[in-house]
């Protein structure tokens, strides 16, 4: 799959998804904001059953938001709760595993879907000859150890030949390797890598692993330290012309999770 394909993808709110996902658990990181908090909502919307991460304490309250709104979404087949919050730093071993614990114990199943959106930013846009090392050891240990920590874990609960799903997020600049965006490139080139990887170490467990890399998203991490002009340059280098929308993202990310079968498409890029 080309780096800058663009792709447009339609998706079917259909009984016969519902019942794909109906009693699945998915579990989305960083989903209390942004791309996260779109996917995490896309998915429930096609059926399947919410863990909500989150990691700061100011954002208990939009992630309790979430889990309501998820609740009361009607989908008659389904009574029991649908989503559940739970605070974990995907960085920190102990509260991954712990978030996967809770995640098993509240809706009694393995994992079917993990999705990894949690990530930080450098809104600094500091050059790699003058970024802090505790600066660009934070960002590698949210996008990269975060997503490590989160992807080993779902790779050793996700049932085996139960369709199991996991996708990652990754960014464009992976691929364009803007200047001013080396730490986070590399984190997230890093992700990619570890991606491709462990699709071929799954090979077999009908679980497939993909990631989605995203051009920029009209999210809190997209306008943090932009200037207006900042943010029209971007505009304007967009081959859309627009900012993407989380819906956009969420729609990619369903499409990986729910629609495709059994095709390993090992990374889709989507450059708006
Ligand atoms: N927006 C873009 O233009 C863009 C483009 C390409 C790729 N991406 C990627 O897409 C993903 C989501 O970005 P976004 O734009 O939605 O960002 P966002 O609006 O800033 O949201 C970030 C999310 O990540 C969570 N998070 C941050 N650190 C965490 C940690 N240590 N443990 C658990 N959760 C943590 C945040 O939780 P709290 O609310 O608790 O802080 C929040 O839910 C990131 O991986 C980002 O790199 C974004």
């Amino acid at each position: 799959m080309s780096r800058d394909c663009r792709v447009k993808l339609i998706t079917h709110h259909h009984p016969r998804y519902h019942h794909r996902t109906t009693h699945r658990v998915d579990i989305v990181t960083g989903a209390s904001r942004g791309i996260g908090r779109g996917v995490a909502l896309h998915l429930a919307s096609l059926g399947a059953k919410l863990v909500i991460n989150y990691t700061s304490p100011s954002s208990k309250t939009h992630a309790d938001q979430l889990v309501s709104q998820i609740n009361s979404l009607p989908i008659s087949s389904i009574t029991t709760l649908r989503a559940v919050a739970i605070q974990a730093d995907v960085s920190d071993e102990t509260r991954v595993k712990a978030l996967f614990n809770t995640a098993e114990q509240t809706f009694n199943t393995q994992p079917h879907i993990v999705i990894t959106s949690a990530g930080i930013f450098d809104s600094k846009y500091s050059s790699i000859f003058d970024i802090e090392a505790s600066h660009f050891d934070r960002i590698f240990g949210i996008n990269t150890r975060g997503t490590f920590l989160c992807i080993k874990e779902a790779a050793n609960r996700v049932k085996r030949g139960g369709g199991g799903r996991i996708v990652t997020v990754s960014s464009s600049v992976a691929g364009s390797l803007k200047e001013k965006y080396g730490a986070y490139a590399a984190s997230k080139a890093a992700v990619e890598a570890m991606t491709t990887i462990l699709a071929k170490e799954l090979k077999g467990s009908g679980i497939t692993v993909n990631a989605v890399a995203p051009g920029p998203v009209a999210t809190e991490m997209f306008f943090e330290g932009k200037s207006e002009e900042m943010v029209k340059k971007v505009i304007d280098s967009c081959p859309l012309k627009r900012l993407g929308k989380v819906e956009d993202v969420a729609s990619l990310v369903g499409f990986l999770a729910i629609y495709v079968k059994a095709y390993q498409l090992n990374y889709m890029a989507m450059a708006l």
